[in-house]
């Protein structure tokens, strides 16, 4: 079945449920059973069971069987928030004493999450360079338990050689991890590369509308499955019925999303590079990006998050092309159905790849508005590099 069915047959059973199309929400902390010996023997079914509501309800397991299909994986657990997904995957293989590699160009918090948290238990962390592909085997040493992956990478966009890296790490007797949230399932099949545990949050294409915040990490096996659920179990970590429903809706409009919003990026990205004001446009789906050649290899699409690298350093003109921005509004996160634009400094927090191009990118996250509307804001924006007025306040664009 093709990826575009799956989304919209996956995870919902009208004939249970009176024919209600959606799975209804099913909140709960208690469970009840029909006798004592039921409920003396509910932990049998603790990895896969409806037993208390933090282990999750039939919403939970609806969600978690949707993306484990959509992955290619075996099965999948539901976290509070993206970031609590990576903060799981990684704490369910490590122990005090070992040693794990991680890419430069990470997620800021899953950085701090490694340099803070990890090494308060006892785990060392080495950032690597995030192009290194197979070259990461001259980094394994005895403890190292395993190699997280993100392609591409966190701000700048590198993509990562994923089956060299898994070739490597697992002669090596590490396992790979992948933050799959860029690609999402439908654009990066992480277990036909190698990968043995995949991380979505959730909160930015499967739930698609900028209304929540989820995690799902797949596991190959269902070894790595019962490690990982184990772990979020211990932690307390699950999210509630409720955003698993959304998310769950969200998921059935992805394949629409995500391909609308390709097409339109591919648009603003390509007008982006005519501009004289621009030097550079990192996004992996433009034929003349360093990551171009692995990215047409190993995905089935681009996403809509990319960075653009101006040719000025001057931050008070940048001020002012954003703030005068009508569509692309400022915010932090991406994956919904608006455009957004954000600013960061990837100089500050890299040690591996050293980030030396420019003093800071600007991330755009194209939503589903006509792309001639966007080229339209940002050509303004453009022009307000050069001086003149402030601009007004902004006020969206029914203003
Ligand atoms: C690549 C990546 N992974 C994980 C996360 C964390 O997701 P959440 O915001 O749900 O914690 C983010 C958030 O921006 C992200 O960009």
């Amino acid at each position: 079945m093709k990826d575009e069915t799956l989304l919209i047959h996956t995870g919902r059973d009208p004939e249970h449920h009176a024919g209600v199309v959606n799975l209804p929400v099913y909140r709960a902390s208690t469970i009840l059973y029909p006798s004592l010996a039921a409920y003396r023997k509910r932990h049998d079914d603790r990895y896969d069971g409806v037993t208390y509501g933090t282990r999750g309800t039939p919403t939970t397991y609806a969600l978690a069987a949707a993306v484990a299909k959509l992955e290619g994986g075996h099965k999948s657990v539901v976290t509070a928030t993206g970031l609590s997904a990576v903060a799981m995957a990684l704490s369910a293989f490590v122990e005090a004493g070992d040693h794990i590699l991680v890419a430069d160009t990470v997620y800021g918090p899953t950085r701090d999450f490694c340099t803070g948290v990890l090494a308060r238990f006892g785990v060392e962390t080495t950032f690597y360079e995030p192009r290194l592909a197979g070259g990461i085997a001259g980094l394994l040493r005895e403890r190292t338990r395993l190699v997280l992956t993100e392609s591409p990478g966190s701000l700048t966009f590198e993509v990562q050689d994923v089956p060299a890296i898994a070739a490597a790490a697992h002669t090596g007797g590490a396992l790979v991890l992948l933050d799959n949230t860029w690609a999402t399932p439908l654009f990066f099949k992480p277990f036909e590369h190698g990968v043995d545990v995949s991380i979505q949050a959730g909160t930015k294409y499967i739930a698609g509308h900028s209304d929540l915040v989820i995690g799902i990490v797949t596991a190959r096996n269902e070894e790595l499955y019962r490690t990982l659920r184990d772990t979020t179990a211990a932690f307390g970590d699950i999210c509630g019925p409720d955003e698993c429903y959304l998310a769950l809706r969200g998921l059935r409009t992805m394949a629409v999303r995500l391909r609308h919003q390709e097409q339109a990026t591919l648009r603003v990205a390509r007008w982006l590079q005519s501009c004289p004001e621009v030097r550079r446009v990192l996004y992996p789906a433009l034929p003349d990006d360093p990551g171009y050649g692995l990215w047409k290899r190993d995905f089935k699409g681009a996403s809509s998050l990319f960075g653009l690298v101006l040719r000025t350093r001057d931050e008070q003109a940048v001020a002012r092309m954003v703030d005068g921005l009508k569509l692309f509004q400022i915010g932090s996160s991406w994956g919904g159905f608006e455009s957004l634009i954000s600013f960061a400094d990837p100089r500050a927090i890299r040690t591996a790849a050293p980030w030396t191009e420019s003093p800071f990118v600007l991330r755009l996250h194209v939503g589903l508005e006509d792309p001639d509307d966007l080229i339209a804001d940002l050509a303004a924006g453009l022009k307000r590099l050069g001086g003149g007025p402030p601009p007004v306040p902004r006020q969206g664009p029914d203003a």
